[in-house]
């Protein structure tokens, strides 16, 4: 059976740490094509993310919730951690996100969190992540900035599924770009910019008609 859309728009929260311009883009691209993601809010960890500006500017609900201080979690890391992600799920839950878009939300998840996301079939966490770099190369923080002093020949962006990993899971979409031989640093991550702008929303159209969804479609239906 071939399904060409969602038989209902993803519903999803956008979670950003700072300046939100990929947060920006992804809504943008909502908009330009309705019916295949409603964005219910954005969230962010940040109360100096410039991303809440953007939320206002675009007319979303904008949410901020800080990681715990340590005074108040005196047995560790884990413990805040584990606070800070109940809060997180509850709020998406309460936003009635059924997606999380990460777009440059800096916290790792871990597999408790992305557990209550778990409802695709195939095992896939309902979780999309854009991740400056041509994954599997240069996982994890600044990934631009080491491919450039390696003296890489290109980079590129990727957007992927979230698994337990960091900036592992399926790739969804992937597009490369070259290092060209007057480049410093600025011009080579604009040019990556400019990628990341356009790529989480072909990301997007690829989840709401493809493959996935047709999984996702049969399971709500049972229709197999
Ligand atoms: C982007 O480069 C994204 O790939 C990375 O974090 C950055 C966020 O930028 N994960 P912005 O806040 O969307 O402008």
């Amino acid at each position: 059976m071939k399904v060409p859309v969602m038989a209902k728009p993803m519903r999803a929260v956008i979670l950003a740490s700072g300046d939100g311009s990929n947060a920006e883009a992804i809504v943008l691209w909502a908009r330009a094509n309705p019916g295949r993601v409603e964005v219910r809010a954005i969230l962010t960890d940040n109360p100096q993310a410039g991303v809440i500006q953007r939320a206002e500017r675009l007319g979303i609900p904008c949410i901020c919730i800080c990681f715990p201080e340590k005074e108040m979690f005196p047995d560790g890391f884990m413990a805040r951690k584990r606070a800070h992600e109940n809060a997180v799920a509850q709020a998406v839950e309460d936003l009635g996100g059924e997606w999380l878009l990460l777009a440059g939300y800096m916290r790792i998840l871990s597999g408790e969190f992305l557990s209550r996301f778990a409802h695709a079939p195939g095992g896939y966490y309902r979780v999309v992540n854009i991740h400056p770099s041509l994954l599997p190369e240069y996982p994890g923080k600044d990934a631009l900035r080491r491919a450039f002093n390696d003296g890489a020949e290109r980079s590129g962006i990727t957007v992927h599924l979230v698994d337990e990993g960091v900036d592992s899971g399926p790739v969804v979409v992937q597009e490369s770009f070259p290092r060209l031989p007057d480049d410093d640093f600025a011009a080579f991550a604009a040019r990556g910019r400019q990628i990341e702008h356009r790529l989480f929303g072909q990301a997007l159209a690829k989840l709401t008609d493809f493959q996935i969804t047709k999984e996702l479609y049969e399971h709500q239906h049972g229709d197999h």
